[in-house]
C-alpha cells in the first residue's frame, strides 16, 4: 500500500533536481507499483506546477500506471521489430486468454497486461516480460504457459 509520507519523502528527495517531475514520478512508481491519484496534488504544489500539467506528464508516458498493477505483470513488446513479429496477434491472444485488455488488471487483482515498447531483444522477437524476466520467441503456446504461471 503507498502512504502519503512516503510519497512527501520521495518528492523531498527529488524535488531540486531539474526537470524533478519525471524522476519524482519514476521513484513513486517504483516505490509504490503505480502513481496513486493524490499524489499529483502533492507534486504539483511542490514544484510549483498546475495539477493539470503533471497529469499531463502522467497519462502521457505510458510507464506510468494509475492503479495498482496485478501480482503479476505481463508486458508484450508492441515495437516495430516485434510487430513485424506478429506482435498484435498475440496480444489479442493473450487479451482474450486473460479476459481482460492490454493495459488493464484482471478484477481478481492476478495479472496485468500491458504493452511495452522495445525491450532490446528485437532479435528473438516478438518479446515480452512477465514479472521482470526477459522471454523471447513468444507464440501462443508461450502466452499459455506465461497465463498458467500467473495463476490463470
Ligand atoms: Fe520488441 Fe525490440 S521491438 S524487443
Amino acid at each position: 500500500p503507498w502512504s502519503a509520507s512516503r510519497a512527501a519523502e520521495i518528492i523531498a528527495e527529488h524535488r531540486h533536481m531539474d526537470g524533478a517531475t519525471m524522476p519524482i514520478l519514476h521513484a513513486v512508481q517504483e516505490t509504490f507499483g503505480f502513481v496513486p491519484d493524490p499524489v499529483v496534488p502533492m507534486i504539483a504544489e511542490s514544484l510549483n506546477l498546475s495539477r493539470a500539467e503533471v497529469y499531463g506528464v502522467v497519462t502521457f508516458y505510458h510507464d506510468f500506471r494509475r492503479e495498482p498493477p496485478g501480482r503479476h505483470v505481463i508486458k508484450l513488446c508492441a515495437a516495430e521489430a516485434c510487430q513485424s513479429m506478429g506482435s498484435e496477434k498475440l496480444a489479442r491472444y493473450a487479451e482474450e486468454r486473460l479476459g481482460i485488455e492490454m493495459g488493464e488488471t484482471s478484477p481478481d487483482g492476478k495479472v496485468t497486461l500491458e504493452p511495452i515498447y522495445c525491450l532490446g531483444l528485437c532479435a528473438c522477437a516478438p518479446s515480452a516480460m512477465i514479472d521482470g524476466r526477459l522471454v523471447g520467441r513468444l507464440d501462443e503456446a508461450t502466452i499459455d504457459e506465461l497465463v498458467a504461471e500467473a495463476g490463470q
